[in-house]
């Protein structure tokens, strides 16, 4: 199974129940996926205004808006793809042309999301943001997407053809048609937002449920149509689970989530003086079937006498960074690194800052192991946490002289941590 890095997601009928809320279980299961450091993206046809219940209660690391015309990542909008104001105005009077007057139309801009309605949309759905009413009679606004409510195929076809510069797709759900331009579809927005962003669109994992996104699930590394899916969405897609009324993004991610655990690989990477982390390490690094790396400083630490407690805690306490013997591992086949460290003056050992500050770690998941004379090892994991730059939680454990003082309960922790991760 490819790596995914990104879970991205069309909101009504894929992410959202019919009645227009995210599940408890669904919630979850994004936050235990962020946990585990993918990214979580919306991919939206609505305007971003229309879609802001959600974006807040998401917080996604990316947002595609406006069917793609719209994409904005780390908060800052990186593509565009509008009309100017006179084709604006020049398409809303072709819609009018076709499919008569009085025909609804909404009008996507980067500020506000306009209509013509003739029910107050929030009536319709409440969990619609603001949608500004008016006639378009003096409309001068340059529109990322118009949609047209239109009743007769003939029509929106008529329309499409004399609008050939604008990607013309139908929502299943009602008889609205949208226009946006060629380059404003969800497939090409993902295409500029891996380029800005260092993501392989084969690290995507899509899901979509309406003809908008069939180019999205094609593109992306795996491509899921929801049970709910129309025929042409569900044929395109690499899999097609339950229906978005029936918690069936959360099982997939759980099992999304039991998978990777079950293939990832770890590497225990440990510093020990007198045994004690060591024999942690060879403990942790059994029960996942893990490799083992021993980090060993050139110049070794004293070991015994005054300069044990002194040096070594004064190394650690002034963030040094020894050089270290060298040592073979191949840290790209690694998904998780397991630290094991002695605490030393409140702290972790200063062999595994040299580590982590020599290797690329980004992407990985971590678990932090620590043993000391009794001493907390809180504030030797919250550093190193710090150092990693993580941000979520992170599994711990904590034994005291266990290669002296071998317990049952140290094997049962040790088995729990293991659990954890
Ligand atoms: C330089 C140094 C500083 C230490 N500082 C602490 C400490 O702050 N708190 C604590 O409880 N134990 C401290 N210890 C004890 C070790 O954390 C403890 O003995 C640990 O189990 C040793 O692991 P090892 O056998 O793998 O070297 C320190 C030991 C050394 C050598």
């Amino acid at each position: 199974m490819e790596k995914c890095r990104l879970l991205l997601f069309d909101l009504d009928g894929t992410l959202l129940r019919s009645d227009k809320t995210i599940s408890r279980a669904t919630l979850n299961a994004l936050r235990d996926c962020r946990e585990k450091g993918m990214w979580i993206g919306i991919s939206t046809s609505r305007s971003e205004q229309n879609a802001l219940a959600f974006i807040e209660e998401l917080q996604p690391d990316l947002l595609i808006t406006s069917g793609g015309a719209l994409v904005k990542y780390k908060g800052e909008y990186v593509y565009r793809a509008g009309f100017s104001k006179e084709t604006t105005r020049r398409m809303i009077g072709l819609a009018r042309e076709v499919c008569g007057q009085d025909c609804q139309i909404t009008i996507d801009t980067a500020d506000a999301h306009y209509w013509n309605y003739k029910i107050e949309p929030k009536k319709q759905d409440p969990s619609w943001g603001e949608s500004v009413y008016t006639d378009f009679m003096d409309f001068e606004e340059s529109a990322l997407k118009m949609c047209v409510e239109i009743f007769e195929e003939a029509q929106a076809k008529q329309l499409a053809k004399l609008l050939d510069g604008c990607d013309c797709v139908r929502f299943s759900d009602g008889y609205w048609y949208k226009f946006t331009k060629k380059e404003a579809t969800k497939e090409q927005a993902i295409r500029e937002l891996c380029s800005i962003c260092g993501i392989g669109t084969n690290e995507i994992t899509a899901f979509g449920d309406d003809y908008a996104d069939i180019g999205m699930l094609k593109l992306c590394g795996t491509g899921i149509a929801m049970g709910n899916a129309v025929s042409d969405v569900k044929k395109q897609a690499d899999l097609v689970i339950g229906s978005n009324d029936e918690d069936s993004i959360a099982n997939y991610l759980s099992l999304l989530l039991t998978i990777r655990r079950a293939e990832m690989k770890t590497l225990v990477v440990y510093y020990s003086q007198s045994g004690n982390a060591q024999w942690m390490a060879q403990r942790i690094s059994s029960a996942l079937s893990a490799d083992l790396l021993r980090l060993v400083p050139k110049k070794a630490y004293p070991a015994k006498g005054f300069g044990k407690y002194f040096l070594g805690g004064g190394s650690a306490v002034m963030k040094e960074a020894p050089e270290l013997e060298p040592y073979t591992a191949d840290l790209k086949q690694y998904g998780r690194i397991v630290f094991v460290t002695p605490v030393w003056a409140g702290t972790f050992t200063p062999p595994l800052r040299t580590f982590i500050q020599t290797e690329n770690l980004e992407g990985k998941q971590f678990g932090f192991a620590a043993c000391s004379l009794g001493g907390s090892a809180e504030k030797a994991f919250a550093a190193l946490k710090s150092l990693l730059g993580v941000t979520g939680d992170v599994p711990t454990l904590w034994l005291v002289e266990p290669k002296q003082k071998q317990k049952q309960e140290n094997e049962r922790a040790i088995e729990e941590f293991c659990g954890k991760l």
